[in-house]
């Protein structure tokens, strides 16, 4: 820490990288002071663009770097465990993308990692951020819909041919873990995992690359049961074109909850216990908000992000836990592991929880 400034060091210097660079830059007291990136002209070139000239080629000198306070983790999927443990064990706190890893053992290992070097590490979950969602959140939990029924995540977004080739990574299974859903859909799934607080019992799904010439799902569609005995359902697609703006529709014996991307659409409910039809009683200083886009994986708003660093910053300062920890993180892994899992034996599949 200098001058009452968090040092930040960047691992992967592409897409999301540049995004955390103008988020530290908005958070006032945060400092990008190294980058690292395998690709070296491409890390010195984005260390100039977000003036920082501190470059590493390798994540284990830099995590090292005495100046580094905070490791934020932007490399691919399926090498988060590689720079979140290196962090870890260099005392880092860290701030790593979504998802958190593709696979569960690989998780576990984080987490035990994380949890002996005594850090803090938070997870990048943005959508849970924004203060319509925030608000849909807080209203189910206090029991505002009654006992939740039926719950789901409609998550139609559209990626082109050349978003797919634009990093060798995208659409594999070694790296992107799998596709529409482990990728782009993983904010959806565990938005609705957070906003209704419920975790899923059992999944039968389908999944399938319809349009992409990908080894992995652009199309998937799952059916949920929840230990509560709800019921719900996840549509993840990159295949519509173009996108649908993200919908969750969340009902309970008493009401109605619908946010399509950051507004709330529907919310409506009846007195407790009565046999009435609910009411529309949006709360009245609800906010329309402008979504980023589900059909450009470059345009993505820098307000969560911002949130999420200086939450980390506040959790270092308190001593506390930070916004979205680990454990909470790899639920909407595990659900979208139990999906895919689904679609290979044709089964239900028992979600696991940890
Ligand atoms: N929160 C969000 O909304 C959001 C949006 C986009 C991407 N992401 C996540 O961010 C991660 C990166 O996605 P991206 O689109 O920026 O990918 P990208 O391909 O644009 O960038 C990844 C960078 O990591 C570098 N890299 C790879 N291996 C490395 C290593 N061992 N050490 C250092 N650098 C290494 C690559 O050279 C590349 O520059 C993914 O996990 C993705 O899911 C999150």
């Amino acid at each position: 820490m200098k001058n009452g400034k968090f040092g930040f060091g960047i691992i992967g210097c592409g897409v999301i990288g540049g995004a955390h660079a103008k988020a530290i830059k908005a958070v006032e007291e945060a400092e990008l002071v190294a980058v690292c990136d395998i690709d070296e002209p491409k890390g010195r070139a984005f260390g100039e663009t977000h003036g920082c000239t501190n470059f590493y080629k390798n994540y284990l000198e830099m995590v090292k770097d005495p100046a580094v306070d905070i490791v934020c983790v932007c490399t691919p999927s399926g090498i988060h465990g590689d720079g979140v443990i290196a962090a870890a064990r260099a005392g880092r706190a860290i701030l790593c993308e979504k998802p958190f890893e593709i696979k569960r053992d690989r998780i576990s290992q984080m987490i035990d990692e994380v949890e002996k070097a005594k850090v803090k590490c938070a997870c990048v979950f943005q959508l849970r951020t924004y203060p319509n969602t925030i608000k849909v959140r807080n209203a189910i939990q206090s029991g505002i819909l009654g006992r939740l029924t039926l719950a789901d995540a409609y998550l139609k977004d559209y990626r082109s041919r050349a978003y797919y080739k634009s990093a060798g990574w995208r659409g594999t299974w070694e790296l992107d873990g799998g596709g529409c859903l482990m990728n782009q859909g993983v904010h959806g799934v565990d938005q609705l995992l957070w906003l209704t607080g419920l975790e899923v019992d059992s999944v039968f799904a389908r999944a399938k690359h319809l349009v992409r010439d990908i080894e992995v799902e652009d199309t998937c569609v799952a059916s949920l049961q929840f230990t509560n005995g709800a019921l719900g359902t996840i549509v993840g697609t990159t295949s519509c074109n173009p996108g649908v703006i993200r919908r969750w529709e969340l009902h309970g014996d008493n009401g109605t909850i619908c946010l399509a991307g950051q507004n709330i659409t529907q919310w409506a409910t009846a007195p407790i216990g009565s046999d009435e039809m609910a009411k529309e009683c949006k709360p009245e200083d609800t906010e329309e908000t402008a979504g980023g886009s589900n059909n450009d994986n470059k345009v993505i708003g820098l307000q969560g992000h911002a949130f999420l660093m200086n939450d980390l910053i506040q959790a270092l300062k308190d001593d506390r836990d930070p916004y979205v920890v680990p454990r909470e993180a790899r639920k909407a892994v595990d659900l979208i592991l139990s999906i895919y899992e689904s679609e290979r034996t044709g089964k239900d599949v028992k979600v696991p929880h940890y």
